[in-house]
């Protein structure tokens, strides 16, 4: 029997299921990069001229974009297998995930039994799940974030993570790219020289992805992780225990946290915010806001708001509206995020809404050159680059 190191060697694909998840990768590389490239000849080819023959100007906006699209064979041809490549995404690993239940289970029921007590796990079973998650799978994957199939259960933290794994190895088939987190930490670091936060917070942090690595830029700090979902947390508590680093996790509303007013110096967030209904964005941020220290800065990584990419960006990007079960997310983009921060007690003159690029997919020195406004930010694109937006309190 293969030796378990750690909870995420804890998943052993049977070789014709690695071969599937092979496949799904390479299948989304493929509608993702060159249906795409065919989809978008035919879009400035026959589409745009056709709308332009009709109303005597381009289309506008994003859903201009799609009702005219949305006719051609090659648009329904990229989309449903867009969709089916997604749904394939979490089939590839989910019978996988369920032959380890008991053994994710083992690994967190130990973790708990930990002396050092440098993590800690704070679960609510009476929180109450908001409906922007409860009343569907959110990006199709069964269960969502916080079902739970048995006591103790971890299993959509699984799912997130090995499925995760899938759905990127299509954008990153080399090791060229690095994330989030560590992307966000650096800019930070080039960005604000002076500022070293000790106490770091993260609404919405699944499985710590895009937590645990802010320790490469700042070893000292404590981390500190919410979620809604149960499964995701015992996750992310059991990797902080095998990693042997101070990090406290909470079940509970990022709309509403427990915390003290001033509580900490840096909060983060990435791909969280669209999930939310834009009331529950203005409560979160208006949340963020109050528990962060005078002086601390939050900064969200998010897709671009509609404003700032064009039109046939703008339907491309808002695919998943309809189609991936995030019905928030062209509502969110057309939000002015700047003014989202102000409303919510950020100065307007301290808050920044920057793109950056992958620290692992550029150079040093033209990351610094972005970060340091010396040069032109990147556009918006998959895993090569990051929008950000955020405050200085
Ligand atoms: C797309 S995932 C975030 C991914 C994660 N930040 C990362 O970078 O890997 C969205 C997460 O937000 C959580 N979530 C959604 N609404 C929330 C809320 N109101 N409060 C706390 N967590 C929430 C979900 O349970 C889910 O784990």
């Amino acid at each position: 029997m293969t030796k378990i190191k750690n909870i995420d060697d804890c998943y052993n694909a049977s070789h014709d299921e690695a071969s599937r998840q092979g496949y799904v990768s390479l299948m989304r590389k493929f509608i993702m990069n060159d249906i795409s490239k065919l989809m978008r000849q035919d879009y400035d080819k026959e589409v745009k001229p056709d709308f332009f023959s009709k109303e005597t100007r381009f289309p506008s906006s994003g859903e201009e974009v799609r009702q005219s699209i949305e006719k051609t064979e090659i648009y329904k041809f990229w989309s449903s297998l867009r969709y089916n490549a997604q749904e394939m995404v979490w089939e590839s690993v989910r019978k996988g995930v369920e032959r380890e239940i008991p053994n994710l289970i083992s690994i967190y029921n130990n973790a708990l039994k930990d002396k050092s007590r440098l993590a800690t796990l704070e679960l609510n079973s009476d929180l109450a799940m908001p409906d922007y998650v409860a009343l569907r799978d959110v990006h199709l994957m069964p269960g969502c974030w916080q079902n739970e199939y048995t006591k103790d259960d971890l299993s959509q933290g699984a799912m997130y993570a090995h499925g995760g794994s899938v759905f990127r190895g299509s954008f990153m088939p080399s090791k060229k790219r690095s994330g989030v987190a560590s992307s966000v930490s650096k800019w930070l670091s080039i960005r604000y020289p002076d500022f070293n936060p000790t106490n770091i917070l993260e609404p919405g942090c699944t499985i710590g992805n895009n937590l645990f690595p802010y320790l490469e830029i700042y070893p000292n700090a404590t981390l500190n992780g919410v979620d809604l979902a149960a499964p995701c947390l015992r996750y992310a508590f059991s990797r902080a225990v095998e990693k042997g680093i101070k990090a406290n996790f909470y079940q509970q509303n990022a709309e509403q946290m427990s915390f003290e007013n001033d509580s900490f110096d840096l909060i983060v967030s990435s791909f969280f915010f669209h999930e939310l209904s834009v009331d529950a964005t203005k409560k979160v941020i208006k949340e963020c806001y109050r528990v962060l220290a005078p002086g601390g800065i939050l900064v969200n990584m998010e897709l671009p708001s509609s404003s700032q990419v064009d039109p046939y960006y703008n339907f491309y990007l808002d695919w998943d509206n309809e189609h991936n079960n995030e019905p928030h997310y062209r509502d969110f983009r057309s939000q002015d995020f700047q003014q989202l921060l102000n409303i919510s007690g950020f100065d307007f003159n301290n808050c920044f809404n920057v793109t950056i690029p992958d620290i692992g997919g550029s150079s040093a020195k033209y990351f610094s050159d972005v970060a340091l406004g010396k040069t032109e930010p990147p556009k918006h694109g998959n895993y090569t680059s990051w929008c950000l937006f955020g405050a200085i309190k």
